[in-house]
């Protein structure tokens, strides 16, 4: 048997597949492997049909042998015990400097392990986001690698072939950092995709509840928002879901689909992560509860039955309320974003990753779930300034949230008044107005702190780090507690 493979695929799902398809299209030679033999013939006789540059494997052993050397095998399986047991099960068949590349949506904490794991045997690997879904997969992702950094040049060419390139030809995919970094990317990315997606979720609630808005009018109002500052995939898609009628009977498809949220996880994991590192990103949080809260489906029925909401009949210009909508929609994505990344840079420190902002939206830009023109404008203010410490700073976006502020202050009390959740558009609205505070109320905090618990705190109008305490109530005494985190 010839070693002429240039890499090997295993897991012949749909992104599998569509990935072998691209790699193929763009003159490498692949082998296809699914633990599942049969899926292998399906897929020669089917999609791969005719291509003789691309090999099936029904084992292993023949897998390794059709490889050129150092080997690249990439798992495009499930996410968790599959992706251990698939490396424990090649590792008696790799040498050193082979690579395993995992596509699967890992959790970070995992490729930072699995990245040590391979690396001790001298084996190479690579947690690679890849974005986009099925169509992505097949005709250009967004791909965000992390791993091991000797890795990188062994896959670049193919990654850079295959992915998606912005507007200005640039490719969708640029080495994110060693060990987690790529996977902890594509989390982000995922959270930031629950944040859209909830954002243009409470849009339509408060057009059709607020204003009493068809499908048919939202269909044209989100035809117009793609056209300008919003300019992205979830609105495009929006738009066509608003506009289609099932064709056997032509019901409004949107109207008869249950209100139940499913996730399968990433959101989750960005929240945590927010927590873990202490950094308020409270607009991803937000749309993860509002999916929770959806999922409550029953006990919503329930309420809605004893308790009631205001009484509100939508007077007004419609046009003018679904601007203020559409303004609102986007100063909450640039405080999304702009939380996303203080995570991004946050994380960098913890975990010691040298990451580009700007080249992280340049990956954004085409390929995956939340693309957009908007991310063309991150990557420009990144690039303008690589050290720009908050997305808010930057002049282009300071002066759109400003330009924002008043319609989406509108579109807030309106929702407020109206009795419709806006907890997304909400909480990026309190955050603005948190972060450009130069005094909170955590004096009154810290003093309640000291109150009970002699916490201690610091003063205005001395050094920082040095704490004080009173003796609030004079029974207490002036002894203070020690610091400690849990
Ligand atoms: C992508 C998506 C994808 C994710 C789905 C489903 O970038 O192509 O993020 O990786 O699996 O969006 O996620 P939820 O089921 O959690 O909504």
């Amino acid at each position: 048997m010839e070693q002429t493979a240039d890499i090997a695929l295993i897991g012949l799902a749909v992104m599998g597949q569509n990935l072998i398809m691209n790699m193929n299209d763009h003159g490498y030679t692949v082998v296809a492997y699914n633990r599942t033999t049969a899926k292998v013939d399906e897929f020669l006789e089917d999609a791969a049909k005719g291509r003789t540059t691309i090999l099936g494997a029904h084992s292993i052993e023949e897998m390794i042998k059709l490889l050129k050397r150092p080997r690249k095998i990439m798992l495009m399986v499930k996410a968790g015990k599959p992706v251990d047991e698939f490396i424990e099960t090649l590792l008696p068949y790799l040498e050193p400097g082979d690579l395993i590349i995992d596509g699967g949506n890992s959790h970070f904490p995992d490729t930072i392990r699995r990245t040590h794991y391979l690396e001790s045997k001298g084996l190479l690997f690579i947690g690679t986001g890849v974005s986009g879904g099925e169509e992505g997969a097949r005709f250009g992702p967004s791909m965000m690698p992390g791993g091991s950094v000797k890795a990188w040049p062994l896959v670049k060419d193919i990654f850079q072939a295959i992915c998606a390139k912005t507007p200005d030809g640039e490719p969708c995919c640029e080495w994110v950092g060693n060990d987690g970094a790529g996977h902890y990317v594509k989390m982000t990315h995922n959270g930031i995709e629950y944040g859209d997606m909830q954002l243009i979720c409470e849009a339509y609630q408060l057009m059709k509840e607020g204003a009493g808005l068809t499908n048919e009018e939202m269909h044209e109002v989100f035809t117009e928002w793609n056209k300008g500052e919003l300019d992205s995939y979830l609105i495009e898609i929006t738009r066509d879901i608003l506009g289609y009628k099932d064709p056997a009977n032509g019901e409004q498809t949107l109207d008869v689909i249950l209100d139940t949220a499913g996730q399968k996880g990433t959101g989750k994991w960005t929240s945590v992560s927010s927590l873990d590192l202490g950094i308020p990103v409270t607009l991803i949080g937000e749309a993860v509860y509002a999916r929770c809260l959806s999922a409550m489906k029953e006990g919503r029925v329930e309420a809605s039955k004893i308790i009631s909401g205001p009484n509100f009949k939508f007077e007004g210009d419609k046009k003018a309320f679904v601007e203020d909508i559409r303004q609102a929609l986007l100063a909450s994505k640039i405080i999304s974003y702009a939380q996303g990344f203080m995570l991004l840079s946050e994380a960098a420190k913890e975990y010691k990753w040298d990451l580009n902002f700007g080249e992280i939206a340049m990956m954004w830009r085409e390929g995956c779930i939340i693309r957009s023109a908007f991310l063309g404008k991150i990557k420009a203010a990144y690039e303008k300034n690589p050290k720009l410490s908050n997305l808010l700073l930057d002049e282009y976006f300071t002066e759109v949230i400003e330009r924002c502020q008043p319609a989406w202050r509108r579109a807030v009390s309106k929702a407020v008044e109206a009795g419709v959740p806006v907890p997304a558009f909400s909480t990026a609205l309190s955050f603005f107005d948190g972060y450009r505070s130069a005094r909170l109320p955590a004096n009154l905090l810290q003093a309640q702190r000291d109150y009970f618990g002699a916490h201690t705190y610091e003063r205005v109008d001395q050094p920082r780090g040095k704490f004080f305490h009173t003796n609030w109530t004079g029974k207490g005494g002036n002894v203070s507690s020690s610091t400690y985190t849990v």
